[in-house]
């Protein structure tokens, strides 16, 4: 019996020390301490000895039985701790590696020089105002002394909204008469935004930007104007030397009405010492008619207004030849400003 026993312990040795992993273990444990496995039929046989040699046969096949569950713990304490280590190197986490940023966006230029010009006009006590994008007919022309069939109407190539009073406004001036409704001089606004014209090649887009600038109070002059945007300019590209000229133009709502050029000599786009006079925006002062429509009274206040393109002083501002590039938005591009 005790060879038979042996040979069970040392079978269950060769056995276990071939298993890899729990699932095989449990199985192949079934073969020495299942139901039908081999001590298991050893203790069966137990009851057909005679009663006197019951005892010392129990024991034997008791050790036997301790040893073979010995191997098979320390067979899986082995599997366990071998299933761990390589757990551990899989998930190994280098502490040491530097951490990775995260990608940062950033503003786009048009927003960074709106940026600039609304704190440059804060400086010389100006807020913002704002209004819609989609604009009544009243607001963008009428009110703006631009009637129905006013041949001024044609200046704009205006996206009409089909059976409705409504237009994508073509300036942003609508803002001024808004702003006038609903408050009394001294007003000192801007305003920066969206607008749109029927209007597609390399200088000119379908959507683009405008800074409306309305100051009125008693006795605002052209002076007034000239002084206002001649500081603005100087701080914007932060260059004493720039200076602006009028040239009479016409605008509805403007009398007298001119156009600003600004002084552009050396810089940006212009390497050569021959001036150059670039169109920066329209202008005038207020006519007495869009005071009234306001709710104004012109025999007491007067004011200047204008109108800027804001693409084109970012397009100065940082060195960029094509409008285009503005709203492509790639990142290529884009990234350079952020
Ligand atoms: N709104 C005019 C335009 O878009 C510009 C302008 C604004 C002219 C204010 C005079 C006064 O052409």
């Amino acid at each position: 019996m005790q060879a038979q026993l042996d040979a069970i312990v040392s079978d269950a040795r060769r056995v276990l020390d071939g298993v890899q992993t729990i699932a095989e273990l449990e199985q192949s444990k079934a073969q020495f301490v299942g139901k039908t496995g081999s001590l298991t039929d050893q203790m069966k046989q137990l009851g057909k000895l005679p009663p006197e040699e019951k005892p010392k046969a129990g024991a034997l096949i008791n050790a036997a039985k301790q040893q073979v569950e010995a191997i098979i713990a320390e067979r899986k304490d082995a599997i366990l701790a071998r299933e761990l280590e390589s757990k551990l190197a899989a998930e190994a986490l280098d502490v040491t590696l530097p951490g990775r940023a995260r990608g940062r966006g950033g503003l786009h230029p048009i927003s960074l020089a709106q940026e600039r010009i609304e704190q440059l006009f804060h400086s010389m006590g100006f807020s913002v105002a704002d209004g819609p994008e989609i604009e009544t007919d009243y607001f963008n022309f009428t009110a703006l002394n631009t009637p129905e069939k006013h041949p001024a109407r044609s200046m704009q190539d205006t996206f009409y909204i089909e059976g409705s009073k409504h237009v994508l406004r073509t300036q942003t001036s609508p803002v001024q008469i808004r702003y006038m409704q609903s408050h009394q001089p001294p007003i000192r606004i801007i305003c920066p935004g969206r607008v749109y014209r029927c209007d597609h090649d390399a200088t000119h887009s379908p959507m683009f930007h405008q800074i409306e600038g309305l100051w009125v109070d008693e006795g605002i002059s052209l002076a007034d104007l000239k002084g206002t945007v001649t500081q603005f300019l100087r701080g914007f590209f932060e260059r004493e030397d720039i200076n602006i000229r009028f040239r009479p133009s016409y605008f509805p709502f403007v009398e007298p009405g001119v156009e600003i050029d600004m002084e552009w000599s050396r810089g940006v786009g212009n390497s050569g010492n021959e001036i150059k006079w670039l169109e920066i925006a329209g202008a005038g002062v207020v006519h007495p008619q869009v005071l009234r429509n306001g709710g104004i009274d012109p025999e007491k206040y007067s004011g200047f207004a204008f109108g800027m393109g804001l693409d084109r002083l970012a397009m100065l501002r940082y060195g960029v030849n094509d409008l285009r590039l503005f709203f492509e938005n790639d990142v290529r591009f884009l990234r350079q400003f952020a």
